[in-house]
């Protein structure tokens, strides 16, 4: 039997109401704070991908699903959507016909990880990129609209984490002191880790080694190195927070997994579900645009994995109860009604929703139906009423009965 490709997953109907709900809360949230939606094609070029998230990271290094078609063209299956949303920027000139652009997204997307409970080859993101503007309070805007949202989908468990990159040029200085620190310590890390070391030294920061993380423990941290740009951007931020009653931590272990990151950075990050914990990640990439083009447009963002919301709203018992529901079941009396009923039904369809029974079960197994289905009223086709002209109509709620006119049931 062929099955569904390993780390992806089939939606099945039942599941359906949760993710319209989850998508319902989002789409309310987004027009709140004002953003517009785009959405962008599944595959880009891989350079996009490459130069965006940069080529020492695990997603380019690793993840990314890339192939070259059949006019040579590496393509890659987009694996996360800033960089997309940043090509679409440059290339329909957003940032000329207004100022800030503030966009979102909803969208399946692609990375060839190790499978296990919330991580997913392909999965969804949700997620907001706002374009134009270096103020420190769409830093905060950011990760307020993402904690309101997880919040108005009844979750309550888990915490927000911030840390602030910085500049550049901070950055690097902080990078040469970082490696200083690890220069008489190379030999004790982890394979993975020496390699980091070279490539992308502030990952070092990620490793789930024990004996990394002990040496880590005590390693010079970014935020102490920060200059003063960087510290009034950052404690711009967090006055922010405080003042619309969001708690965060500051982490200043937190680095992200992306290279595109300058100043803010944080994760929303879930105490109920296991190990893939981050709910939702973002931060502030002031230098992503004029890597990807010609030109200087400042940008911060976020996005959250739908599969790790579900997941922690099914862990903390948040999922609403949504029953189903039809309008109309068209139960038939009689088996040579099987035309009478299917005309019927689609009059109604035209406004209503309408159900009726395709394989000539008992009058019984009908009815049955109709309650499984959650039908509001049940019209009965057949018998002495039908012979009269008219229909009984049973309002299920409270079983009461009325009898109509066939022709007046449109
Ligand atoms: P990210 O941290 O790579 O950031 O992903 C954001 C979220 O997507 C994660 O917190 C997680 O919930 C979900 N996610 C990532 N990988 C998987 C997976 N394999 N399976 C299931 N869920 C997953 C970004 O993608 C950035 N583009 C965020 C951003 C937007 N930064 C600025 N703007």
């Amino acid at each position: 039997m062929i099955k569904a490709i390993t780390g992806t997953k089939d939606i099945l109907p039942k599941e359906i109401p949760n993710w319209n709900n989850l998508e319902g809360v989002v789409r309310n949230a987004m027009n709140s704070f004002n953003y517009k939606e785009i959405r962008t094609p599944i595959f880009e070029e891989t350079r996009l991908f490459s130069r965006g998230i940069g080529e020492s990271t695990d997603i380019v290094g690793k993840e990314m699903y890339t192939f070259i078609d059949r006019s040579e063209t590496s393509i890659t299956l987009k694996p996360e959507m800033t960089a997309s949303v940043v090509r679409a920027l440059l290339e329909h000139s957003l940032d000329k016909q207004s100022q800030l652009n503030k966009l979102f997204y909803i969208s399946p997307m692609f990375r060839q990880e190790r499978p296990q409970a919330g991580r997913f080859r392909q999965f969804h993101q949700f997620g907001a990129e706002a374009l134009g503007s270096t103020s420190p309070a769409l830093d905060a805007e950011m990760i307020i609209l993402a904690y309101q949202i997880m919040k108005q989908l009844g979750l309550s468990n888990f915490i927000v984490k911030i840390n602030s990159l910085g500049i550049p040029s901070s950055r690097e200085n902080y990078k040469i002191l970082l490696k200083e620190y690890l220069a008489d310590k190379i030999n004790e890390l982890s394979d993975e880790s020496k390699k980091r070391y070279e490539t992308n030294i502030l990952r070092l920061f990620d490793s789930k080694n024990r004996d990394d993380k002990k040496i880590m423990d005590h390693a010079p941290l970014l935020i102490e190195h920060l200059d003063d740009e960087s510290l009034e951007h950052f404690e711009e931020v967090k006055q922010m927070l405080l003042s619309a009653g969001v708690p965060f931590e500051v982490d200043p272990k937190l680095v992200r997994g992306l290279d595109y990151y300058t100043h803010t950075t944080f994760e929303l990050v879930s105490r109920s579900v296991g190990s893939q914990s981050a709910l939702c990640g973002g931060g502030r990439y002031d230098l992503l645009v004029k890597q990807l083009g010609d030109r200087d447009v400042p940008g911060v963002g976020f996005a959250a994995g739908i599969e790790r919301i579900l997941l922690a709203m099914e862990n903390e018992k948040v999922i609403p109860e949504i029953a189903p529901k039809i309008d109309y079941y068209i139960v038939r009396l009689d088996k040579e009604l099987n035309r009478k009923v299917f005309e019927i039904a689609t009059k109604l369809r035209v406004e209503n929703s309408v159900e009726f029974d395709y394989t000539q079960r008992s009058v019984k197994a009908q009815m049955r139906e109709a309650n499984k289905i959650g039908a509001t009223k049940v019209i009965m086709i057949g018998g002495e009423e039908f012979e009269r002209g008219t229909a009984v109509v049973k309002t299920m709620a409270d079983g009461t009965q009325e009898e109509i006119a066939l022709e007046m049931i449109k």
